[in-house]
């Protein structure tokens, strides 16, 4: 067993497309003899599931969500991430923090600097402030995304959002990718998906997580 854990978040705006690659991403670590942790916010624990309900479903306002996200994060690092990390694990984690700053910072107009405090409050442990050591940003035209979500299912309280909220979204992960370049793996997700798959596939081979 590797004694080495790897984070990796995955993000974008609903109807990019994230939960099949993040399926196959987790079968080629597998395939590789490591131990993954599949996972998602928010939830990933019975208590930050529960506050994912009230997060989708309930009416409330943009500190309150802020909160409720931040709580349900907390939870989760403390009883999933780092335990699952300190085994050595590949966390595969559908959406992080950087969700935060897109939905509630961009999409709500919620203030950065509120964000940043609770970021360090909550990802701040023994080992500092914890981030994804990569994270996978699906990009994608907001309209083609409302095209394909349309066709989809039943809207929750941030897919039933006009396409105007969705490009302040992908503004949010726009200002979140440029300040933390190195993090980032941008992927054109209006692309084939076999083509997505193989761009990101390359990507993780490139930076030395996964063999060819
Ligand atoms: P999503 O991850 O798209 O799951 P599903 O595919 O089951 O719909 O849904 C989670 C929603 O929560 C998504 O619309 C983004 C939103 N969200 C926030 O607003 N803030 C956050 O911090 C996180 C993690 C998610």
């Amino acid at each position: 067993m590797s004694s080495t854990g790897l984070f990796i978040s995955f993000e974008g705006i609903d109807g990019a497309g994230k939960s099949t690659h993040i399926e196959a991403l987790a079968q080629a670590f597998a395939q590789q003899g490591r131990q993954v942790t599949l996972t998602r916010e928010p939830g990933g624990t019975p208590l930050a599931e529960k506050l994912r309900e009230m997060v989708l479903h309930d009416a409330m306002d943009s500190l309150t969500e802020s909160l409720l996200v931040f709580a349900a994060r907390r939870d989760h690092l403390q009883q999933v991430i780092e335990p699952a990390l300190a085994r050595g694990d590949v966390v595969l984690c559908d959406r992080f923090t950087d969700a935060t700053f897109a939905y509630q910072g961009g999409g709500r107009g919620f203030d950065l600097t509120v964000l940043r405090q609770l970021e360090a409050w909550v990802q701040t442990s023994a080992h500092g402030l914890r981030q994804p050591d990569v994270t996978v940003w699906f990009e994608l035209d907001p309209a083609i995304a409302a095209q394909r979500l349309a066709a989809a299912r039943v809207p929750d309280r941030f897919e039933s959002q006009p396409v105007a909220f969705f490009q302040a979204v992908s503004d949010g992960y726009a200002a979140r990718a440029e300040a933390d370049a190195a993090r980032f793996v941008r992927l054109n997700a209006a692309q084939a998906r076999e083509a997505v798959w193989a761009q990101l596939h390359a990507s993780l081979v490139q930076r030395g997580w996964l063999s060819a």
